[in-house]
């Protein structure tokens, strides 16, 4: 029965404001939003870091995009953000395979796969990948609001080492993530609520997010909190705490 499981596809469009969850998602969004207030600040800011960090690409020069853990559409999306370049949105849940699916019938660029980041090699193997991007070229993988729901203490950071080796110099990685380090005992709370739920979540440090990026340089400001980003555009009005965003480059062009 749909009402029964959160899904944190939904919950992330509940906390940014969209109409897509169901009684279970709003009671658990909630509880988090009642032990961590910052939560749906946290989720806009989050979504804001993206529009600036593909569009910053864009000016790059970058026309390639692999986006790890999409999420639901919001309707300011990678391929939106990004038009004309060739967009892959990979997601686990079938409901925002789907709705990815929607929002880009039509568009010959982009594309949505279902597909655990958890195995890139078979992501960055798959057919309609392939068939998309050309790993001969520069290309921005993004993993944004996913790696904390990836439990293992060591696999994003494997991960994005299998990233770093199948990409080409020039390509980049961008990662956001949540932590603990500024309140401790907000995230421990909101960790027991998703635990109690059946999901895991892992915030890490922000020596451990730093680690995610292994070889991949970070440039710009580095690793800082979302809206410290290249904050060129309209400012969220409060820092969320503790939810950190950066972009790392393969060097090499
Ligand atoms: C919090 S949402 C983030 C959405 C979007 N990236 C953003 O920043 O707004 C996390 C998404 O990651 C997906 N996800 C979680 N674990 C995943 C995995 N192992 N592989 C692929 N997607 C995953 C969830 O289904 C969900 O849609």
């Amino acid at each position: 029965m749909r009402d029964e499981q959160p899904n944190v596809a939904r919950m992330w469009d509940y906390h940014l404001g969209g109409d897509r969850a169901c009684a279970a998602d709003r009671r658990l969004a909630d509880a988090v939003t009642a032990a961590c207030p910052e939560v749906p600040l946290a989720a806009r800011a989050n979504r804001a870091f993206l529009g600036r960090v593909v569009r910053h690409l864009v000016d790059l020069g970058v026309r390639q995009f692999v986006d790890l853990g999409a999420g639901l559409p919001t309707g300011c999306d990678t391929h939106a953000l990004a038009r004309g370049s060739r967009v892959v949105y990979v997601d686990t849940d079938p409901l925002a395979v789907l709705h990815h699916r929607v929002a880009v019938v039509g568009n010959p660029d982009a594309t949505v796969v279902q597909a655990d980041l958890r195995d890139p090699e078979l992501v960055l193997r798959h057919r309609d990948v392939r068939h998309y991007i050309d790993f001969a070229r520069p290309v921005a993988v993004l993993a944004l609001a996913v790696y904390h729901l990836v439990p293992d203490v060591e696999e994003p950071a494997a991960g994005a080492a299998v990233i770093y080796d199948h990409v080409a110099p020039g390509s980049y990685l961008a990662v956001t993530h949540g932590s603990a380090d500024e309140s401790p005992d907000r995230a421990a709370r909101v960790g027991r609520l998703y635990a109690d739920a059946g999901i895991a979540l892992r915030p890490r440090s922000r020596a451990e997010i730093g680690a995610i990026f292994g070889r991949f340089e970070l440039v710009g400001p580095g690793l800082v909190a979302v809206d410290r980003w290249h904050p060129a555009a309209p400012r969220t009005p409060r820092t969320p705490a503790g939810w950190y965003g950066g972009l790392g480059r393969k060097a090499g062009l």
